[in-house]
């Protein structure tokens, strides 16, 4: 057997924590190779080791059976290894072309020589079945897209192993399966895949094997055709993972979010909500279902303050908030669990404990005069990441950058569901997450609703509205399409009211 890579016995030390410890993996040529494990396992860790970000604290690595040191990315690009990563390394305000030549520029006569490239790239594209646009800024494309940019930078550069993390976290249903065709395409014509998800579908699907981190240490190698969803996720968290939401009917009481006629423009100065009206009442949860681009961003933005209404009104308890700043809507009972986690969630150069008390840092019992009181931060931290299970190398004095993604979020949820608001506004809130901890986060949100609190849930994925909202509205186009009871719908009638195929009765009173 020819292995395109070998990872022997690899441990890495952050400080506080072993991120691996002595792992083994093994990636056959030609295949593709499943990472999975819980948040904060390793994974990101150890696929940054193989390309060059980090340097382990012992063991080696063999690329095409021989020994190699890989001292930086640019040792990895050299020995054919690219990487997509967690968040994208774009930049905005450049375009295609720009972004993957960007560090190794073909020039003519001493002038970088766009048009080459470009054409090299239109290449590139069409052999893979990519359909990007060379000229285009990477601001104006969709996040599916630009994932696309990112593995077209790879292939510019020749890889032939490919290392992808969580790619599929950020995109839409439809986008997942392109995805699962363009790596079966990679793979056949002759290249490997390293992949990352938390989502044992997407394994059964793609990957022919997989490997398993707990912990940091490595618990085992399956083959992926003989082995279940189940079984994969049980080796992952050394329990039984129950996938069924577990909620009873309960009746509703007040509206606590009423949105009448609200109309937002998009970033590009359009109107992205039409005429939206909804309500959300307490202890109700009400999911918002659709493809991504039809108005939910404009719904959560003008929601929690971030992009203001054009016309229409939004009253919280009966009170306008139309015009309220995002802390003044904090400070009258609305939570915010944002689709961004690094742009709108947190601070990334802060630590665990002062993202944390982000909303009240300014009052007691968190501060006193102008004094940060340390104690009862330190206090309150130290609540919600045992409560909510956030793992780091140094616990609450994390910087929240070195967190594994997952963490992040969910030290975003503990935040947001810990101070329980009338209504908890929650977009993608599960993205990222292992299986243990989505079960664990959808409890929490059920629970909220239990208590009489207000959910509105936003979300891509169809099995997580259904199993967890009460009532379900459409977006399509920026318009409310459809709305009808969880238990009275299926994935089928959803795709139909999404898709624009099938009106819903709002369509007809106009
Ligand atoms: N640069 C760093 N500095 C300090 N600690 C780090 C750093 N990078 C990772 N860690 C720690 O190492 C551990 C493993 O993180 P890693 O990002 O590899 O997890 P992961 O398996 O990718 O998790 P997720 O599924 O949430 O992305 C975490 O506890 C994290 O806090
Ligand atoms: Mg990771």
């Amino acid at each position: 057997m020819t292995y395109a890579v070998e990872l022997l016995n690899i441990t890495k030390d952050f400080p506080g924590i072993r991120a691996n410890d002595n792992v083994t993996v093994r990636l056959k040529e030609g295949t593709i190779h499943a990472l999975l494990g819980e948040n904060g396992a390793g994974k990101s860790t150890l696929m940054s080791i193989l390309f060059g970000l980090y340097q382990p604290t012992s063991g080696h690595i063999k690329v095409n059976g021989q020994e190699v040191k890989i001292n930086d990315p640019n040792d990895a690009t050299a020995l054919g290894i690219g990487m997509v990563h967690q968040h994208f390394k774009l930049i905005e305000c450049f375009t295609v072309t720009e972004n993957i030549i960007l560090g190794m520029e073909p020039t003519k006569y001493g002038m970088v020589d766009v048009k080459r490239a470009a054409k090299e790239i239109a290449e590139l594209s069409k052999k893979f079945g990519l359909n990007v646009d060379p000229y285009a800024k990477i601001s104006d494309i969709t996040v599916g897209m630009q994932q696309r940019v990112e593995i077209l930078k790879m292939l510019y550069r020749n890889a032939n192993i490919l290392i992808f993390d969580e790619p599929t976290a950020v995109l839409t249903p439809q986008e997942i399966e392109d995805l699962m065709q363009i790596m079966r395409r990679l793979v056949s014509e002759g290249k490997s895949i390293l992949l990352i998800t938390h989502k044992l579908k997407e394994i059964k699907e793609v990957a022919d094997e997989c490997s398993v981190l707990r912990r940091g240490k490595y618990i085992g190698t399956v083959d992926v055709a003989s082995t279940t969803e189940k079984e994969m996720a049980e080796m992952m968290v050394g329990r039984e993972v129950n996938f069924k939401i577990e909620k009873e009917e309960k009746e509703a009481g007040q509206v606590v979010l009423d949105v009448q006629h609200l109309n937002v423009k998009n970033a590009k100065g359009v109107l992205g909500l039409k005429d939206f009206s909804l309500q959300v009442r307490a202890g109700e949860i009400v999911g918002i279902a659709g493809i991504d681009g039809n108005g939910q961003t404009e719904l959560a933005h003008a929601l929690s303050g971030l992009a203001k209404a054009e016309s229409g009104t939004i009253l919280l308890n009966g009170e306008d908030i139309t015009k309220a700043t995002v802390r003044q809507r904090f400070d009258k009972g609305m939570g915010h669990i944002p689709e961004d986690r690094h742009k709108h969630g947190l601070i990334l150069d802060f630590t665990l404990k002062e993202n944390m008390i982000i909303h009240e840092y300014d009052r007691a019992p968190y501060c006193k005069g102008t004094m940060i009181q340390q104690k009862e931060m330190d206090r309150y931290a130290q609540h919600l990441i045992d409560e909510f299970d956030v793992r780091s190398g140094e616990g609450i004095d994390s910087l929240t950058r070195s967190m594994s993604g997952g963490n992040q979020q969910k030290a975003i949820i503990a935040r947001e569901i810990d101070r329980s608001p009338d209504l908890l506004m929650v977009v993608q809130p599960t993205r990222g997450l292992d299986v243990g901890a989505i079960e664990y986060i959808h409890k929490r949100i059920v629970e909220e609703r239990d208590k009489g609190k207000a959910v509105l849930l936003i979300s891509f994925e169809l099995d997580e509205i259904l199993g967890l909202s009460d009532q379900i509205v459409v977006l399509f186009d920026g318009h409310r399409n459809g709305s009808m009871k969880a238990s009275e719908t299926n994935e089928n009638e959803l795709g139909l009211y999404m898709s624009g195929s099938k009106k819903g009765s709002e369509q007809h009173e106009e």
